[in-house]
């Protein structure tokens, strides 16, 4: 048999229902926000992420699902979306559009990851990227559309992480004030973070493998920011503030992009495990420009659907998602079941009929297999009568109405 490659998964039932229901609310949400939507391609050439999310990263270094295709090119399933859109605006001279550029995204991309809970090869991001504003305003606006979003979708113990990296001005020297600090435990550092030492070693702040307490004696980038950058960070926090949006500050936050300037955050669900951010972004006002356009600010976020899918399944909030009404009918109330079905259909009930016959209790046993809400009868008396008896599949009760009266009584209890 042929199965599934390892680390891709068919998306099917309960799972399909959570991610759409996900996409709605993410699309209605951040249209509220002004974001028009991309489906930008799903291979790219290699050296846009090479130049984008950084030589030195896990994602290009180990992760990139890259071939040479037949015109000897070299090209990558994209592993994110963030340097398609940023290609995007470039290539498409969306510098002539009014500023902000506000953009959403979902698709899948691929990064080649050890598989476990929450980390899979094909995954689905769902994300959103504003291009050609500076200001700290927006920072927090998009960091609010990812808190609304993830709390309109119920999720619980939700966490805004935020932190700021700081620029090309400041951030050089807070890199090397780092690296001093850290070589009197290079010897305790794992062999990808003594591999970082060198290569970025802002990201052994965020490995989970170094020990919390060596890392707290670390300098903090906090105290090596520029003045600009402290600003726009004091008001982005203000601005947060104002929003009602709970965040920590974490001064290990640094995310695994390189791309990244000033503010960097992620939102963090403690359903996850290790595996536990939901989502995550920042600011990345030097993109455009190292793609070849002008300089042009812009920041984002991106959700992995299947982490999002993965907490609403452990929340349970399956009984939110479907209500199946299941139609049981006689040989002779056929016509009428088929009305009905339609009827309900039209009116967005998701209705189910029979199909096999037979005796109303072999039907009722198919009813409570497909785990309807309710089973509507519809037999020699009731189609006598113009009625239907709805028998509530929970409470096992069972009443009478007339088939005019069926919609108002469904409504009434909420199907
Ligand atoms: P990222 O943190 O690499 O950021 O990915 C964003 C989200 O994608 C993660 O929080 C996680 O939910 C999901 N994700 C990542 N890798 C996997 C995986 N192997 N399996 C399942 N889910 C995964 C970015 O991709 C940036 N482009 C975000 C961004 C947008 N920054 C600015 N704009």
């Amino acid at each position: 048999m042929i199965k599934t490659i390892k680390g891709c998964k068919d998306i099917y039932g309960e799972d399909v229902e959570y991610f759409r229901k996900a996409e709605e609310v993410m699309r209605e949400t951040s249209v509220a926000f002004g974001f028009k939507e991309i489906i930008p391609p799903v291979l790219e050439y290699s050296a846009l992420f090479q130049r984008s999310v950084g030589k030195d990263t896990d994602i290009v270094e180990k992760e990139m699902y890259t071939f040479t295709d037949k015109g000897n090119r070299s090209i990558t399933l994209r592993p994110e979306m963030t340097a398609s859109v940023a290609r995007a605006y470039v290539e498409h001279h969306f510098e002539t559009l009014p500023a902000p550029v506000k953009l959403f995204y979902l698709g899948s991309c691929f990064r080649y990851e050890k598989p476990q809970k929450g980390r899979y090869r094909e995954f689905h991001q769902f994300g959103v990227e504003v291009l050609g504003d500076e200001s700290p305003l927006l920072d927090a606006e998009v960091i609010s559309l990812a808190y609304k979003i993830s709390e309109k979708l119920g999720i619980k113990g939700l966490k805004v992480r935020i932190n700021s990296i700081g620029c090309k001005k400041c951030r050089p020297h807070y890199r090397e004030v780092l690296q001093e600090a850290l070589k009197p435990h290079y010897d305790e550092l794992c062999d990808d973070c003594k591999r970082r030492f060198y290569t970025n070693p802002l990201r052994i702040l965020d490995c989970k493998h170094e020990q919390t307490e060596m890392k707290d004696g670390l300098p903090k980038i906090n105290d090596y920011l520029c003045d600009e950058c402290s600003i726009h960070f004091e008001k982005v926090k203000k601005y947060l503030t104002l929003m009602n949006i709970p965040f920590e500050q974490d001064s290990t936050l640094v995310r695994g992009l390189d791309y990244y300037t000033k503010t960097v955050f992620e939102v963090v669900s403690e359903n996850l495990g290790a595996q536990n951010a939901l989502l995550g972004g920042g600011r990345y006002d030097y993109l455009i420009e190292e793609l070849g356009g002008r300089h042009t600010p812009g920041l984002g976020f991106a959700l992995g659907i299947e982490r999002l899918v993965e907490i609403l399944k452990t929340q349970n909030k399956k009984d939110e998602i479907e209500q199946i009404i299941y139609i049981a009918y006689q040989d002779e109330s056929l016509k009428k079941a088929i009305e009905i079905s339609d009827m309900l259909r039209n009116n967005g009930f998701i209705t189910l009929m029979d199909s096999k016959g037979g005796s109303f209790g072999k039907q009722l046993q198919r009813s409570r297999k497909r785990n309807a809400v309710f089973t509507l009868i519809i037999g020699e008396n009731e189609l006598a009568n113009n009625t239907v008896q709805i028998k509530d599949m929970k409470m096992q009760s069972q009443k009478e109405v007339n088939v005019g009266e069926l919609l108002k009584e469904l409504e009434g209890k909420n199907a």
